[in-house]
């Protein structure tokens, strides 16, 4: 049952914006006590977390209607024009990664989306279920974003691991720091593009970040470059997902694939998960969005 604090979301959510907030109660109102329960201990520590920071729960909560705003302006865009309106990594970089205003309510908005969107949530459960199956001695992250992966990832490959994230946006990284305190992690302001390698990582992962470039086979093969031979990496992309700094349109499951196989990786273990509760018929029929979650290796 929706209550406590998820309970106090959705209704801060339905009195802003009711449309939402009947979506968010239909998809939310009938799953398992265990996601209930691990719900609310994530609110909990996000709470915590924002207190540290000097905001708190309304704060995530307006942050995640913020970038719902933002989403629906671009949806409109997307509906009349089949295209993204980012047209480039510089753009993005320019009028996202590199503002502040902008990307502390974005990453705020998204880590909220976790676990308010079935999709997103279902993909960070696929990823705990199976991480736990490679072993990692050097774990990089690439494009954290507010750090949750990055956290799940710890929790399951204990203190012993090197740990590092890499990503363009300082916000980004002073929000993963922060969401991570006293964990020990290396950050990394860079491009990953330009990353200087002194040796390689047993894992990488790289979440929601190969849409976000003009040219997602060659991102690809730069976490390739970073991957020793028998290691693993976990990727997520959206398939028809507007946002203002998304480039690379991805229709549908297969394309993303092609781009994988094409980068020179096997897919080990996959998933994917709509945005709405359809068949994938309908999903394909109707471009409805969708998270595609894989286990890559660069060998069988
Ligand atoms: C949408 S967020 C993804 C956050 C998180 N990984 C997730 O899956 O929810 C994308 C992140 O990738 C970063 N990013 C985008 N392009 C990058 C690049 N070329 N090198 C490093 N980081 C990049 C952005 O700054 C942002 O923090």
């Amino acid at each position: 049952m929706i209550q406590n604090k998820l309970g106090y979301i959705v209704e801060y959510i339905s009195e802003k914006n009711p449309r939402h907030g009947k979506k968010l109660r239909k998809q939310l109102g009938n799953l398992s006590e265990e996601y209930y329960a691990s719900a609310e201990a994530f609110f909990d520590n996000y709470e915590r977390f924002s207190l540290k920071e000097g905001k708190n729960l309304d704060y995530g909560i307006d942050s995640y209607l913020k970038m719902l705003t933002d989403m629906f302006n671009e949806y409109l865009i997307f509906a009349r024009t089949g295209e993204y309106s980012c047209k480039s990594f510089d753009d993005a970089y320019k009028k996202v990664y590199n503002n502040p205003n902008i990307m502390e309510y974005y990453m705020h908005g998204l880590l909220m989306s976790q676990y308010l969107w079935k999709h997103h949530h279902e993909i960070s459960l696929f990823f705990e279920a199976s991480i736990g199956k490679y072993a990692t001695n050097r774990y990089l992250e690439i494009g954290g974003g507010h750090g949750l992966y990055l956290a799940k990832a710890m929790e399951i490959f204990g203190p012993d691991a090197y740990y590092e994230m890499v990503d363009i946006s300082k916000s980004s990284l002073e929000m993963a720091k922060s969401f991570n305190a006293e964990k020990k992690v290396t950050y990394k302001l860079q491009n990953i593009y330009n990353y200087e390698l002194e040796k390689q990582f047993d894992f990488i992962t790289m979440g929601e970040v190969i849409e976000h470039v003009e040219d997602p086979v060659s991102i690809l093969k730069a976490l390739g470059n970073l991957l020793t031979e028998d290691g693993t990496a976990f990727i997520t992309t959206p398939t028809n997902a507007p946002a203002i700094d998304h480039i690379y349109l991805f229709r549908n499951e297969k394309e993303i694939e092609d781009v994988i196989m094409d980068s020179g990786f096997y897919i080990k273990e996959k998933l994917s998960v709509y945005s709405e509760d359809v068949s994938k018929e309908e999903g394909e029929r109707r471009n409805i969005a969708l998270l595609y979650g894989a286990f890559i290796s660069k060998n069988k």
